[in-house]
């Protein structure tokens, strides 16, 4: 791991908010993700699956963390499973976590080689009435592949047919979406480095460039900061390219006049940052440019302001559209007769702004988090209004990641990322 090592003292809390949420009699087991093969013996790099980081910090493949508050002895009352290791298997196949350290990342005090699980499983089973399954749930996902997760689910509902079943997601979605003040720490690292990748390609874009020269740019920040590199796959999209809503091609020439959009963040520690800024790619804004930027910078800064305790997410989506509306009314991209004849399931402004303005944000881009439910304290949001102008060969937007505080005041972790139109123009001729 590049990262710093956390303090287990997160995961025994993040635990603790699992099983406060559990049935009586009740197991509940995580997997990790596995390691996805391309071919012959090549493998991707392996990432964590982030429910069973989320509540072990165990950052390592074929690991399952099993948890019975309820078991008779109270050392299976939380248990990791980890692949055996030995100085042998060190030479072999490089470091793995002993018990110790599987122990001292996570809290957890008992801990399994993981050829042990069969029968520890099968033995707890038998004090358990119910198991939890971690399906997934969450909002976005359309998953082809089987994971692992969906691998045990099988195993145990061909083997334990008499027990019932109870599902992880819900109280994950609930526990993940408030953010602990450690885990804040860690987004505002995750932000904080892709500040030091912004601020390296203000001095790198000039008419000319790759946009893959770009994305190289940012990777060579993320790196040398202990970051993975990007959090998802990065968009660096100029001209007409930045209409394109998911371009990650990211393989043309960057020229003089136009706009160039990036959608990138750095990861950190498995955490993630979603930044997007917008700049001109000769370091000097047209007026049009120029009025068509601060009017998406106005409607982020109010949008902002909408992200404290209590605020519904599709209500505040209706009120950044009305303020949508009001500058592109500004714009001259439509006028009134446009809003009056709207469809209020398609209102007028979506022609130019058609995706959502907010999601959760966390250990994963597009994080767990409940959105029918008033907003509360410690969650992360994104705010990420855009204008999209392809007849103009135009697209801009800006993203930060913002906080909810009790107090009502929400936190930009951005807040450092130059984003006034002035403040770029001088940092790019500097
Ligand atoms: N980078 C993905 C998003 O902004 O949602
Ligand atoms: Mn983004
Ligand atoms: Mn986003």
């Amino acid at each position: 791991m590049k990262y710093h090592p956390i303090n287990n003292r997160l995961f025994i809390k993040n635990r603790g908010k699992f099983t406060a949420q559990m049935k009586s009699k009740a197991i509940a087991v995580f997997n990790s993700n596995d390691i996805y093969t391309t071919g012959a013996d090549s493998s991707l790099p392996f990432h964590q699956h982030r429910d069973i980081f989320y509540l072990s910090g165990v950052d390592q493949e074929e690991s399952i963390l099993l948890l019975f508050p309820d078991a008779l002895e109270k050392k299976h009352r939380e248990v990791l499973f980890v692949k055996e290791t030995n100085d042998h298997i060190a030479i072999w196949e490089g470091a793995k976590l002993t018990k110790a350290q599987a122990t001292a990342t996570s809290g957890i005090e008992t801990v399994y080689w993981l050829s042990d699980f069969d029968k520890v499983f099968f033995d707890l089973m038998t004090e358990a009435e119910t198991i939890y399954f971690n399906t997934n749930e969450h909002y976005r996902q359309a998953v082809e592949m089987e994971t692992r997760e969906d691998r045990f689910i099988k195993m145990v509902k061909d083997k334990f047919p008499a027990h019932s079943w109870a599902k992880s997601f819900p109280i994950l979605q609930n526990i993940r979406g408030v953010k602990e003040q450690e885990e804040i720490d860690l987004l505002q690292t995750a932000c904080d480095i892709t500040e030091k990748g912004f601020r390296r390609i203000l001095q790198f874009v000039k008419p000319g460039v790759m946009e893959y020269e770009i994305e190289a740019e940012y990777m060579h920040e993320f790196l040398r900061n202990r970051s993975k590199g990007f959090a998802y796959t990065p968009i660096i999209g100029s001209g007409f390219n930045a209409c394109v809503l998911h371009y990650i091609e990211n393989n043309q020439t960057c020229k003089d006049g136009d706009m160039l959009l990036m959608d990138v963040g750095a990861e950190y520690a498995n955490y993630s940052s979603d930044m997007t800024r917008t700049i001109p790619v000769n370091g000097k804004f047209t007026d049009r440019q120029r009025a068509v930027y601060n009017a998406v910078h106005r409607v982020k800064d109010e949008a902002t302001k909408m992200l404290v305790p209590g605020t519904i997410w599709a209500d505040y989506h209706v009120e950044v559209g009305k303020i949508m509306t009001s500058e592109l009314l500004g714009l001259g991209l439509i006028d009134k007769a446009d809003v009056q004849n709207e469809d209020p399931k398609w209102p007028a402004y979506k022609k130019y702004f058609m995706h959502g303005t907010s999601h959760h944000m966390g250990l994963d881009t597009h994080d767990y988090g409940e959105l029918k439910t008033p907003m509360k304290a410690g969650m992360v949001f994104t705010v990420e209004p855009g204008i999209y102008i392809p007849k103009e060969n135009m697209g801009i937007r800006l993203e930060d990641d913002v906080v909810v505080q009790e107090t009502g005041v929400p936190l930009n972790l951005m807040k450092n990322i130059p984003i006034d139109a002035d403040e770029i123009e001088e940092l790019m001729n500097s």
